[in-house]
């Protein structure tokens, strides 16, 4: 694989989205060939998946197989081919977060999430992985201060997302050459400006 695929984490309102987005549109304005793309939904089958996932009353192991479906399409379609032309992909949110919120959040069985997981990614694993890591009861304060809506994270409860975020570092700790762990409370600027350095190390990527 030529490319490049660089990964955006992080629990609830920890800012990954705007990130991401603000990376892919850097990239893109220095002339580098970069997609942005997410799971689940980053396809015309996973926005239905998303839509099922978001909305519709499901088991947990059903659930699971929706993010696996999801994936698998999301590589088969559009990060294997953009790898392959040797693009820059962008993902908010891949592999980790099933591990994260179907492992640590809901407690599934972690080895049969591996699994199924390496099968659903063909293989595929991020170059870098970059976790907006913050305690889940500030951001989702910061969050209601700027009047955004809260209900998925009401749902689901404080100790579920500190399980999340437990496991998110977890991840980290275990490959930190594959991770850059930012304080995700910092200054969108601040945050932006350590996303940079972290990508910076990556021989293929170079941001002058
Ligand atoms: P989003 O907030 O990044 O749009 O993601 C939608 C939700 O899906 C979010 O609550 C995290 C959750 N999610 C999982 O639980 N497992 C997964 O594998 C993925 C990709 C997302």
């Amino acid at each position: 694989m030529k490319g490049v695929f660089i990964v955006f984490e992080g629990g609830e309102f920890s800012g990954k989205t705007t990130q991401a987005k603000r990376f892919a549109q850097y990239l893109k304005e220095k002339g580098f060939d970069a997609i942005l793309t997410r799971e689940p939904g980053g396809t015309p089958e996973g926005q239905k998946i998303r839509e099922r996932l978001l909305h519709e009353k499901l088991t947990a192991w059903e659930e699971l197989d929706l993010f696996f479906e999801d994936r698998r399409i999301h590589v088969a379609k559009i990060i294997k081919p953009s790898l392959r032309e040797g693009k820059i992909v962008i993902s908010d949110r891949f592999s980790p977060s099933t591990i994260a919120y179907q492992g640590g959040g809901r407690g599934l069985d972690q080895e049969l999430i591996s699994e199924k997981d390496y099968a659903a990614r063909n293989g595929i694993w991020p170059d870098k992985i970059i976790l907006l890591d913050g305690d889940p009861e500030k951001l989702r304060e910061r969050a209601a201060g700027r009047g955004e809506k809260l209900a998925n994270f009401e749902n689901l409860g404080f100790d579920f997302h500190s399980r999340v975020r437990e496991s998110f570092l977890k991840q980290a700790r275990e490959n930190p050459n594959t991770w850059c762990v930012i304080n995700a409370l910092r200054s969108i600027e601040h945050v932006f400006q350590e996303v940079k350095a972290c990508v910076a190390v990556l021989e293929s990527v170079n941001l002058g």
